[in-house]
């Protein structure tokens, strides 16, 4: 059988999604057809946020494994469906729920964050949540003689730390994708570039070195280090012209389409996360088709993991 064409799969996809009540939520490093049939794009916390609060029968999460499951968790009665079930995220991978107990054995009493970017028994086995948009403001809110264990990802606990000023105990877990823009030499892109602005992911690896070297750079106090919907507000409002961009490349689409008139260079053309990838048109309609790969978090181990997000909802 011929396989369907973009337009016929885009027609399918908008009536199944119709027929079902399904919505269809996809991050910003999602294939540039993905954002542009999905009902919302967004950020983590975004997303997040809108998975709570819809009333469709079912989720079709395009985005990666760990999203799908918050989704799962914050709205238990709707069905919430992943194109494939292979789109996993090395930053969640990089701590288990063993580690996790065996770290807080080590440090009783102290305050578990972790990133969003973790599975459900990590979050299961922790205070709050946080995402990049709002990890300032959960630090923020846990007083101030509380140790802070953060986790998983070093750069942004790094990067909160700067902010806050305050001394977190972090794990050494990063995102293959992030942690590689660290190895580049942005002063060669600024140099390349002189008048453009760049923004840039708290994961990446040159979060922190750019605050080492901001009389070099820019000071990242001034806010140019921000979560990916952070990136694109900032790219509609800024007066630059051009930008550099430090994550995932996936983000250009819809920079380039919601700024026409302005420039976007990715820090790296090879910031490319190939989880995020794995979604497609063809699997987002099967998706819808066949109602399928559930992923549905067990009620007591949900219940848990609830507690953080709600925290995490409240706060920010
Ligand atoms: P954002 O919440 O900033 O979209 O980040 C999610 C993510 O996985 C970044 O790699
Ligand atoms: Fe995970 Fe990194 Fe991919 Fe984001 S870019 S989903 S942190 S592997």
């Amino acid at each position: 059988m011929a396989s369907k064409t973009t337009e016929e799969l885009f027609k399918e996809i908008n009536e199944l999604r119709k027929e079902k009540n399904a919505v269809i939520l996809a991050h910003n490093y999602q294939i540039p057809e993905i954002q542009d049939i999905a009902d919302y794009v967004g950020d983590s916390l975004g997303l997040s946020r809108q998975a709570a609060r819809t009333d469709a029968d079912i989720i079709v999460f395009c985005g990666v494994h760990f999203m799908a499951e918050t989704a799962s968790i914050t709205s238990p009665n709707k069905k919430v469906l992943i194109p494939d079930l292979d789109a996993g995220c090395s930053l969640a991978d990089s701590i288990t729920a063993e580690q996790l107990r065996e770290w807080k054995a080590l440090n009783p009493g102290a305050v578990v964050v972790s990133y969003i970017n973790t599975t459900a028994d990590v979050k299961a086995e922790s205070d709050y949540c946080c995402t990049s948009s709002n990890a300032v403001g959960v630090v923020e809110s846990i007083p101030d003689d509380k140790q802070i264990l953060f986790l998983p990802d070093k750069f942004l606990g790094a990067y909160v730390e700067m902010i806050t000023g305050r001394e977190l105990t972090i794990w050494q877990g990063a995102c293959h994708v992030h942690e590689k823009i660290g190895e580049l030499d942005l002063a060669e892109k600024q140099k390349e570039f002189p008048d453009a602005e760049f923004l840039i992911h708290p994961e990446c690896g040159c979060s922190t070195s750019c605050m080492m070297k901001s009389a070099m750079y820019f000071n990242c106090k001034d806010g140019h280090v921000y979560s990916t919907s952070g990136m694109l507000q900032r790219a509609k409002e800024s007066v630059a012209e051009t930008f550099v961009i430090a994550t995932e490349t996936g983000i250009l689409h819809r920079m380039q389409k919601e700024n026409p008139g302005k420039q976007f260079i990715p820090a790296s053309e090879d910031s490319v996360c190939d989880y995020m990838k794995m979604i497609t048109l063809e699997n987002l309609y099967d998706a819808l088709k066949f109602e399928q790969y559930e992923v549905k978090v067990p009620a007591e181990l949900a219940d848990k993991a609830l507690l953080p997000i709600e925290r995490m909802l409240q706060i920010s």
